[in-house]
């Protein structure tokens, strides 16, 4: 983890409610697709966790939704403006078990850890498929660029206005050799009862420190109980202990 000042290169609206962040500073903590940030916003006593969607030497890009005041707050922040940031928070994807042609699927605010994992999977050689679920057309975003990288690409939306009517476990290809995936926990499940392969899921849950000091986080697995934002965010399929 290192507690970095980045400043606001570009902040801009990128479908409905969907904002679109460019930082530049150190980036060098960013190990793994799949890890996420912390920002300190003024005036809120918790930090707001985002997932990395881009990191680069010296830029990093996080993409949001304004759900609360926070993200509200955020979304009015200006370019040149400096962030506090917790960098390199999570253990983030394992790419090692991807295969030849791994599935990435993310809804939502789900999607934004998908792009640099499909990146880091295509600089492999690998065959990707991403399934990107949305509740409706104006809520998607990326498509193209994830089609730009090379990846064959599913949209689905929850009201039929884009790509194929449904949820993502809908638009599942027929055959792919492991998944990665990321969403809300309703489409967690729904993925972990419908794919035929093995997969490593993303959990997201409340934080408090958001690096592994308050125990805030803990959730159940079949090994014991960890820690979402220190062990997690990213669980294998075979560890995770569902609690109704
Ligand atoms: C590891 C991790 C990665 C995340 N990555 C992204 C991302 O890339 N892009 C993105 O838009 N969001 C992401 N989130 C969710 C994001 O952190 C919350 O939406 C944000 O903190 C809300 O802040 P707020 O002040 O606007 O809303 P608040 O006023 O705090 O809450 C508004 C609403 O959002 C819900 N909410 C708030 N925080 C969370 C949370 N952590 N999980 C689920 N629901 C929440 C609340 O229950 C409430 O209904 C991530 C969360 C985690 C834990
Ligand atoms: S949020 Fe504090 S331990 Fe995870």
């Amino acid at each position: 983890m290192k507690q970095v000042v980045f400043e606001i290169t570009d902040n801009r609206p990128i479908a409905d409610s969907v904002y679109l962040l460019s930082l530049s500073g150190d980036t060098s903590a960013v190990a793994a697709p799949g890890q996420f940030v912390n920002l300190r916003l003024d005036g809120f006593y918790l930090r707001r966790p985002l997932s990395v969607f881009d990191c680069s030497e010296g830029r990093l890009r996080l993409i949001y939704k304004v759900v609360g005041q926070g993200t509200a707050a955020l979304s009015r922040t200006s370019p040149g403006t400096m962030l506090d940031v917790l960098t390199g928070l999570g253990n983030g994807y394992d790419l090692s078990d991807a295969g030849d042609r791994p599935l990435v699927i993310g809804g939502g605010v789900g999607v934004p850890p998908m792009y640099l994992l499909a990146k880091r999977l295509r600089a492999q050689g690998k065959a990707v498929h991403a399934v990107l679920g949305f509740n409706k057309a104006s809520e998607v975003f990326y498509e193209a660029e994830f089609r730009a990288m090379g990846c064959a690409v599913t949209v689905a939306t929850a009201d039929g206005s884009y790509g194929v009517r449904g949820f993502v476990t809908d638009a599942l290809p027929e055959s792919y050799s492991y998944y990665y995936c990321c969403g809300p926990e309703p489409m967690l499940r729904a993925v972990y009862r419908t794919a035929k392969s093995s997969g490593q899921l993303s959990f997201e849950k409340r934080m408090g420190c958001g690096f592994g000091a308050c125990m805030g986080c803990s959730c159940r697995t079949i090994t014991g109980y960890k820690r979402i934002c220190k062990e997690g965010p990213v669980l294998r399929k075979e560890e995770i202990a569902w609690e109704d």
